[in-house]
């Protein structure tokens, strides 16, 4: 028997639907549950041939076991060494390399000094930077948001230098970004499962949270092939099994945005019916897929071609 577990939080549609959803199947020899832990020891492996990892992004412990779990043979979605590694930052500049279209972005030292630094710590660091050329770069409005984050926390959009400054003053230790705006005629949250599935779906972000998903948009097919192409390609490279992109298009071209979530809104209420549907039955069909494929005591995680191509000393594309 081949054992599915699902790691969540406070979520609750989107577990219990897949759980269900996997169950229902009613495949040989597969079975979904939610993950159980009442311990976790080096080296031993819990049982999961595959875990669909929710909430490990806010619970250093799941995490850590994550990592435990996928050395002795668990094919945990999404591998918990990325995501552990990869920041917006190093996305956007990764994307800058392979062809896909992002803001002109820059990253900036913390507001306020790192816990247990003092300013003779930033000796390499010159003050003050060379602001002009970074507002020159990126253009106000800009947006500034942390370079590791997510769930639209501290997020800003910043109209001109005084309120850049202003509001870089409040961001206290968070690393930030400064990054262009892209105006856009439509945007799209496009999910990615398996780095083969994908579903672009329309989103208006000026919308109240509730009626985000109740956009208009309706892109041509020439549209929706190049949007699958980006979304493809980001998620082949970055090496995310179960992740969601987000795609701003301004004169035709779409600028990736938001494209490292490691447990992206799957909320029935959120995405809505259909969204909903297809997620489940896809995150379903794609968790069997895995369990049928993994084999004991040997690393069953998806590697990204960034990590793939460096460590074999293979060009980037
Ligand atoms: N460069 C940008 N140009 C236009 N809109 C942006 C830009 N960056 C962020 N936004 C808007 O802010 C929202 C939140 O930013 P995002 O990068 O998605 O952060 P989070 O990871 O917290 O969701 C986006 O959904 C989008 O509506
Ligand atoms: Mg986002």
């Amino acid at each position: 028997m081949k054992k599915i577990g699902i790691l969540f939080g406070q979520e609750r549609s989107f577990p219990m639907a897949f759980i269900e959803r996997v169950n229902s199947k009613g495949i040989e020899n597969i079975v979904a549950e939610p993950v159980r832990i009442d311990k976790s020891a080096q080296g031993l492996n819990s049982g999961y041939a595959v875990i669909i990892d929710r909430i490990s992004q806010d619970v250093p412990f799941y995490r850590a076991i994550l990592k435990n779990e996928a050395l002795t043979g668990t094919a945990v979605i999404n591998n918990p060494f990325w995501w552990s590694a990869d920041d917006k930052y190093f996305n956007n500049s990764l994307m800058t390399q392979i062809g896909v279209p992002v803001p002109k972005t820059v990253i900036l030292p913390s507001y306020d000094l790192p816990t247990d630094t003092k300013p003779e710590s930033f000796s390499n660091l010159a003050y003050p930077l060379a602001w002009d050329e970074i507002f020159a770069y990126v253009g106000f409005p800009a947006y500034m948001k942390p370079y590791a984050g997510g769930g639209w926390k501290s997020v800003y959009k910043l109209h001109d230098k005084e309120e850049f400054y202003q509001k870089h003053g409040e961001t206290e230790q968070l690393v930030m970004l400064l990054q262009e705006e892209i105006v856009f005629e439509e945007y799209y949250r496009c999910y990615c499962i398996g780095g083969k599935h994908v579903r672009i779906m329309p989103y208006e972000p000026r919308n109240p949270h509730h009626l985000r998903y109740q956009a208009e948009f309706s892109p041509s097919p020439e549209r929706l092939r190049l949007m699958e192409d980006i979304v493809l390609r980001i998620n082949h490279y970055l090496g995310y099994d179960f992740n969601t992109v987000e795609l701003a298009v301004k004169d035709g071209v779409p600028y990736a945005i938001d494209f490292g979530n490691p447990a992206p809104d799957a909320e029935r209420a959120g995405v809505g019916e259909e969204n909903f549907e297809w997620v489940v039955e896809t995150a379903a069909n794609y968790a069997i897929e895995r369990a049928v494929a993994q084999k004991e005591g040997q690393s069953n995680l998806t590697w990204g071609e960034y990590i793939k191509r460096s460590a074999t000393g293979v060009p980037l594309i």
